[in-house]
């Protein structure tokens, strides 16, 4: 009889290489590695080569980089999801879509199991066990690293005993996952939150105060939410996010250094560049300023959160979060226009926006010639605005104790 076959997530790494080897020593079964291509920037032909040489019975690359950005980027950049205010979530987002797309080649291949590298420890196993639970019931999921439980040096041991190799000069000393929309990095000395990150933990940004003397002003175009063009020039979504990605980094933008609340409990600190990242969501943050109501801005920051929490919580594919995206791509309807931002030594600033929809109207906010405000009629709107809280006053704070009376409501000559 046939074995059963495994999807292994496959990042060409250590961890994984070696679980190649070990599902097939200990639950007999063929391995079928899994790659897809998020923009991490690794030569996507040597990890298939590697894959084969490791054992695997076939090996599949997917570019899954336009997937990526326009099902998972976008939607997260329109709902404003920054986790703990802080991280643009490239991680988090891109574990569901990896989860989706190696169930699909599990219905392809007919695996009977997926599998992935993930420690017992991190928000990684979460999203990517709960994704699958979710959109395929019926697959088991092994996750060798969190079953082996071995040491570093236990399990370079059973790569050299195996013929797995291991090339020294690879082995980073940080644990770093990194796809288009940023680069995580931690472990190592970043393990002790008083030590300042290292210059090497910095792969994509230049140091903020060696960045260049001269700001850079750059123009972004949205629409409906998406970023469009750059300069006034068309850019298709992936090489859009690569070039701001280069021009942030050249000066210094997107680093983020977080001591972050894990699912798991755990406190872990982690160090994330995400130059692209960090101007888009602000300059589209400003866009909104511009184009929705003050109702909608306010609604917006508590989405915003809880699609964050949703997201990192790895629930991507859950009804709320469903019911939820949908509410926030209605409110993008508008949010289209210009906005212009400058990069200077870590900072993003925008500078102007201009809108077709804006609702920044010149005639009723001028203080100059041409305004259109109806000063009269603030007069009226000010006494009913006001109506409950005087009458609260006269009728409750203004007749009460005078010990009571002056923290409540004003200074008096008794305190
Ligand atoms: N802390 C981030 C998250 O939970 C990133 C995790 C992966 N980081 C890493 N350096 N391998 O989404």
């Amino acid at each position: 009889m046939a074995r059963e076959k495994v999807i292994l997530a496959y990042s060409g790494g250590l961890d994984t290489s070696v679980a190649v080897k070990w599902i097939n020593e200990t639950y007999d079964m063929d391995v079928i590695t899994f790659t897809c291509d998020l923009g991490q920037g690794r030569d996507m032909t040597g990890i298939k080569e590697k894959a084969i040489k490791t054992g695997a019975v076939h090996a599949i690359v997917e570019d899954a980089r336009n997937m990526f950005v326009d099902n998972f980027v976008w939607p997260s950049l329109m709902a404003g999801t920054m986790y703990e205010g802080k991280y643009p979530l490239a991680t988090a987002l891109g574990r569901p879509l990896i989860a989706w797309r190696m169930v699909e080649a599990a219905k392809e291949h007919g695996a009977a199991a997926v599998a992935h590298g993930c420690t017992g420890k991190g928000n990684d196993q979460v999203r990517f066990d709960v994704s699958v639970q979710t959109l395929a019931p019926n697959l088991k999921v092994i996750a060798p690293v969190r079953e082996w439980k071995w040491t570093r040096t236990e399990e370079l041991e059973y790569a050299r005993k195996h013929g797995i190799e291991v090339d020294a000069t690879k082995q980073s000393i940080y644990s770093v996952d990194q796809n288009l929309w940023g680069r995580s990095v931690e472990a190592g000395v970043l393990e002790d939150p008083w030590v300042a990150p290292p210059p090497d933990a910095y792969q994509w940004t230049v140091d903020p105060l060696t960045a260049p003397d001269e700001p850079l002003e750059i123009v972004i175009e949205f629409d409906q939410g998406r970023p469009t063009h750059l300069d006034g020039e068309p850019l298709d979504a992936v090489p859009l996010i690569e070039r701001l990605n280069e021009l942030g980094g050249a000066h210094g933008v997107g680093r983020i250094d977080h001591v972050e609340n894990r699912l798991v409990g755990i406190k872990s600190r982690e160090i994330y560049e995400a130059p692209s990242a960090a101007i888009l969501h602000c300059a589209h943050k400003e866009l909104e300023f511009l184009t929705l109501s003050r109702q909608a801005q306010r609604f917006n920051t508590y989405v915003a959160q809880t699609c964050a929490d949703i997201i990192y919580d790895g629930l991507w594919f859950s009804a709320f979060h469903k019911s939820l995206m949908a509410y926030v791509s209605e409110t993008q309807r508008f949010v289209s226009g210009n906005v212009r931002v400058q990069l200077f030594k870590g900072k993003v600033t925008v500078t102007g926006m201009k809108s077709d929809y804006s609702l920044y109207s010149h005639e009723l906010a001028t203080y100059e010639e041409g305004d259109q405000f109806p000063h009269d009629t603030a007069v009226g709107f000010i006494k009913i605005h006001g109506l409950g809280q005087q009458t609260q006053a006269r009728q409750q704070l203004l007749k009460s104790e005078p010990s009571v009376r002056p923290a409540r409501i004003m200074p008096s000559s008794d305190d």
